[in-house]
């Protein structure tokens, strides 16, 4: 078998020997020397050319580099009846919570607050609400929401989730469908959107959602850009509504230069770049799911495409 490799990172001097350990040195051929479409069996892509899956004839498998779909599924021509396979690795779950906790320790601490103050020679306190009392909110408790989730709780503060289905975590309060929406954005003092984009997520973080919340909420969002109506948003912190946003997802990327988002100052903007996949971590993951696959077993974490995730 052939694997066929698409990333938009240059880091293949680090890629391509990982994939190669773990697919215990099966060959993997760099998009866009494809060489025999025939020869592919499995591709490995982020936001792949729409047509290249179609044109490989006897491929197995997609795996997505990220843990979102949407760049596949934005390809018309996207082979219906193989499966695609979401990523699902320690090293993009351990790189979300960690900026998931960075942000909202962030906000808690008021440090966006503090920078504006510095930067008029402000010396002044702001009171200090305990961790016990912030109210941190994360929509999506699949892999990434569920793992942040178990870490803020370990701060102490109080945390819930929200899912389609309902769901128990420890230390954490769960809330599903569209009732249990209204009722966690209620009790948000700090919201996190780690949804993925959908038919039904899509514009999710909208004006009507931000009226649900308590005044002087904050935002975080590492989902997707297409989660956020910025215009919304921009009047949401405007008008103090909303105190602070952190965007790492834009409803377009790169974020266009004229976006007042770049240097707004209740904004802490990132380049898309809250959780990265690992190289190391992600190959085994990948190397797993073919060994399961050639062993006549289905891949693990497989995409519904009528959910959308
Ligand atoms: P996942 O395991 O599939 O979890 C998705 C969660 O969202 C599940 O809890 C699911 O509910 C919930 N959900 C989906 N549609 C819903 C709806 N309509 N109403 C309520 N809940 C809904 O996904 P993941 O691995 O945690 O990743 C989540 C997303 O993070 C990705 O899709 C991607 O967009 C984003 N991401 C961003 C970055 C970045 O760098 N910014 C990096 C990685 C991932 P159920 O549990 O009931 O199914
Ligand atoms: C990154 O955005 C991912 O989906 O993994």
């Amino acid at each position: 078998m052939t694997l066929l490799f698409k990333s938009d990172l240059d880091r293949y001097d680090i890629w391509v020997p990982a994939l190669e350990r773990h697919l215990q040195g099966r060959p993997v051929r760099l998009w866009p020397d494809v060489g025999d479409p025939a020869d592919i069996e499995y591709a490995l892509v982020w936001q792949p050319p729409p047509g290249l899956l179609a044109s490989l004839p006897n491929l197995k498998a997609i795996f997505s580099m990220g843990a979102g779909v949407d760049h596949i599924a934005a390809d018309p021509e996207r082979p219906k009846h193989l499966p695609v396979v979401r990523m699902v690795e320690e090293g993009l779950t351990a790189g979300m919570t960690e900026f998931v906790v960075m942000q909202v320790l962030y906000h808690h601490r008021n440090m966006l607050t503090y920078r504006r103050q510095a930067e008029q020679r402000l010396w002044q306190e702001i009171s200090q609400v305990p961790a016990q009392e912030r109210r941190v909110s994360i929509l999506g408790l699949g892999v990434l929401g569920q793992d942040a989730a178990k870490m803020l709780a370990r701060f102490d503060f109080d945390v819930a989730g929200w899912s389609r289905s309902p769901k128990e975590v420890e230390g954490v309060t769960c809330y599903h469908g569209q009732d249990g929406l209204d009722e966690i954005l209620a009790r948000t003092d700090i919201l996190v959107c780690l949804l993925p984009l959908t038919s039904e997520t899509r514009g999710i973080l909208n004006a009507g959602l931000f009226a649900k919340m308590p005044r002087g909420a904050c935002l975080i969002n590492v989902g997707r850009g297409g989660h956020q109506v910025e215009k919304d948003l921009l009047a949401a912190l405007d008008s103090g509504h909303l105190k602070e946003a952190s965007l790492d997802v834009f409803e377009e990327e790169p974020l266009p230069p004229e976006s007042p988002l770049w240097n707004h100052p209740q904004v802490v903007m990132t380049p898309h770049i809250a959780s990265m996949t690992m190289p190391e971590t992600a190959a085994k993951a990948v190397g797993e799911n073919i060994a399961r696959m050639e062993a006549g077993k289905p891949p693990l974490n497989i995409v519904d495409f009528e959910r959308g995730y």
